[in-house]
């Protein structure tokens, strides 16, 4: 089978240099192991990536890390104290023992501690760490259960590792830190702005644009195959028509559109819940046969500024032409 628990498996084919889909609380990974950079080039590949675009490394100790960076700012030792395991990334000073092919030949590297029980005791195993960028086809929407992996890289990939739906259900937020010393955030993700500003002061903060580094500053990512349209749903309804459209609402189903078409991210109103349920709803939603998927957005504080960040940039309008082939 290739999809299972067995940690034993997975961390024996990712010694031999394949590549294995491991559960994070954010979203399942796409991993190999990072010092190996024909490894790594299997996940741009599966991906079907720009290799302009850096990865993240998981590992499961802050002293491991501290022989890969070249140094930890005391910022980013109290963000890592306070958050690690758990849904931060920090961008920091790599050593040269970082292959250029993880970092996209960047002067820092991206590398976070995951909360995952499966995905923290294969790390325990492996001296190296795993690169890992989200396990889904690049641009489309990143998978929060092993199914999902299973449905559009399970030809690609060697192992699966299934650690059940994913808690938090958004990527980490990212953080760098500038050469002042000043910190930034390049992604919104699973712990809130608030949190990390409490402990770092105002971030400033990264813009989305047209030309980006990363694909983390795309505007258009994350993307359903089905037109999405972002406002709100009244509004929409009424200039989209009850025919052909599906729902995405933050807490109450629309009256006059067949329940089948629509999903709510939290009836009960919690922000946390409707992040877990965010990328499984768009792709089901993605699955019917509808013209438009027509979407609100949820209240903006804590992690519902990053769904709304998602939303916006599943949104149609920000969708680019297709690369040239
Ligand atoms: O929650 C997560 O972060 C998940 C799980 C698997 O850990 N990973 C994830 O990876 O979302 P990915 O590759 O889909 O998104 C990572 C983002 C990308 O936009 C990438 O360009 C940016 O982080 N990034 C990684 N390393 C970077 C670096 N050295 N400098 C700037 N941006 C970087
Ligand atoms: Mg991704």
């Amino acid at each position: 089978m290739k999809i299972g628990k067995d940690v034993v498996k997975a961390a024996r084919v990712l010694k031999a240099g394949g590549l294995v889909a491991i559960p994070t609380e954010t979203v399942y990974g796409l991993a190999a192991n990072a010092f190996d950079p024909q490894a790594v080039v299997g996940i741009y590949e599966a991906k079907q990536r720009p290799s302009f675009n850096p990865l993240i490394m998981h590992t499961d100790s802050l002293t491991k890390l501290r022989t890969w960076v070249e140094e930890l700012p005391p910022l980013a030792n109290a963000l890592a104290e306070r958050f690690w395991p758990g849904p931060l990334t920090l961008l920091l000073p790599r050593k040269t023992l970082v292959p250029d092919i993880v970092t996209a030949g960047l002067p820092r590297v991206g590398v976070r501690i995951p909360q995952n029980p499966l995905t923290l005791s294969l790390l325990t195993q492996l001296a190296f760490p795993l690169a890992a960028p989200s396990a889904n086809p690049f641009g489309y929407i990143s998978p929060t259960t092993a199914e999902h992996v299973a449905q559009q890289l399970g030809e690609k990939v060697d192992y699966i590792l299934d650690g059940g739906p994913a808690q938090v259900g958004i990527e980490s937020t990212i953080v760098g830190f500038e050469s002042d010393g000043s910190p930034t955030l390049y992604r919104l993700g699973g712990i809130a702005l608030e949190a990390i500003e409490a402990i770092s002061g105002p971030l400033k903060r990264f813009t989305l644009s047209e030309n980006p580094q990363t694909s983390g500053m795309l505007k258009s990512h994350y993307a359903p195959r089905v037109a999405l349209h972002l406002g709100n749903l009244e509004e929409l309804i009424a200039e989209f028509g009850t025919q052909n459209v599906a729902i995405l609402s933050f807490r109450e189903a629309v009256k006059g559109i067949e329940r089948s078409l629509q999903r709510q991210l939290s009836p009960s109103g919690s922000l946390n819940e409707a992040a877990q349920n965010l990328f499984a709803s768009l792709r089901e939603l993605d699955q019917l046969p509808v013209q438009y998927i027509l979407a609100e957005e949820v209240p903006a504080q804590g992690i519902g500024l990053a769904i709304n960040d998602r939303l916006q940039r599943a949104r149609f309008e920000h969708r680019q032409k297709p690369a040239e082939k």
